[in-house]
């Protein structure tokens, strides 16, 4: 299994007055080269599931392997560099910073690799081709359209090449055909290998025919119907 949590929970601001408990019990397995959808209400704890298997933070107990490595016991600077070679993150309004190019922010997460300019270039070129982003290169993030600005999302979330991709709420932002985009080219990255996980409320995404799985969430537990 390549994701495997038993028994996670989290609990925010632990002891305080404004303690959280966000996940209770959590149970679940993701398979190599699957396609999960997490979904639930506003605030059952869906961007928190995708932070602990994104090595963002540990449970606050309970057992956390992702490929084998149990997370819980990674003191932090192995969860982030953990996170940094196995993790792609997609977020909800992308996060892509706006005086940077297309180039520059895709290439971020690399800096701390130790990755050679040529290479961190090299690399965001095929996946500018791939994802029709090469003639805004140069160009400003914050000067691109909402469907460019997703592929610049997309990939750098790609740059590291991690086996997993992760995606809270990628669609919360986006018309009906850029959605459907998106999901095709999750499709495609699946078809190459990747386990997907996506937090969404969204039926394009869930009702989706690539997805394998959808797992509901409330009030922190996994919901069984
Ligand atoms: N950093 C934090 N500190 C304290 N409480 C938090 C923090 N992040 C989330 N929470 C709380 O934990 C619970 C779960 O939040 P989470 O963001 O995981 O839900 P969600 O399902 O992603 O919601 P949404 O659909 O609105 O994004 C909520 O009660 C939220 O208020
Ligand atoms: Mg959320």
């Amino acid at each position: 299994m390549l994701i495997a949590l038993e028994n996670v929970c989290k609990i925010y601001n632990q002891g305080q007055a404004n303690e959280v408990r966000a996940l209770s019990g959590i149970d679940l397995s993701v398979e190599a080269g699957s396609m999960l959808c997490l979904k639930g209400p506003s605030g059952s704890g869906k961007s928190t599931l995708l932070a602990i298997i994104g090595c963002v933070f540990p449970p606050t107990s309970g057992r956390a392997a992702i490929a084998g490595k149990q997370l819980a016991r990674l003191p932090d600077r192995f969860l982030t560099i953990h996170r940094r070679e196995s993790i792609g993150f997609i977020f909800q309004k992308f996060n892509v910073l706006p005086e940077l190019t297309v180039l520059e922010n895709i290439t971020l997460p690399l800096l701390p690799l130790g990755i050679s300019p040529r290479e961190r270039r090299q690399r965001a070129k095929t996946l500018m081709e791939r994802l029709g982003i090469a003639h805004r290169e140069n160009f400003p993030a914050g000067q691109i359209s909402g469907g460019e600005l997703q592929r610049v999302a997309i990939a750098r979330a790609l740059i590291n090449r991690p086996p997993i991709i992760l995606a809270d709420e990628p669609t919360a932002h986006l018309d009906t055909p850029l959605s459907r985009e998106f999901m095709a080219i999750m499709q495609q990255l699946q078809a190459e290998g990747k386990t997907i996980v996506i937090a969404s409320h969204d039926p394009l995404v869930f009702e989706h025919p690539a997805i394998d799985r959808q797992v509901a969430i409330q009030d922190g537990r996994i919901h069984v119907p």
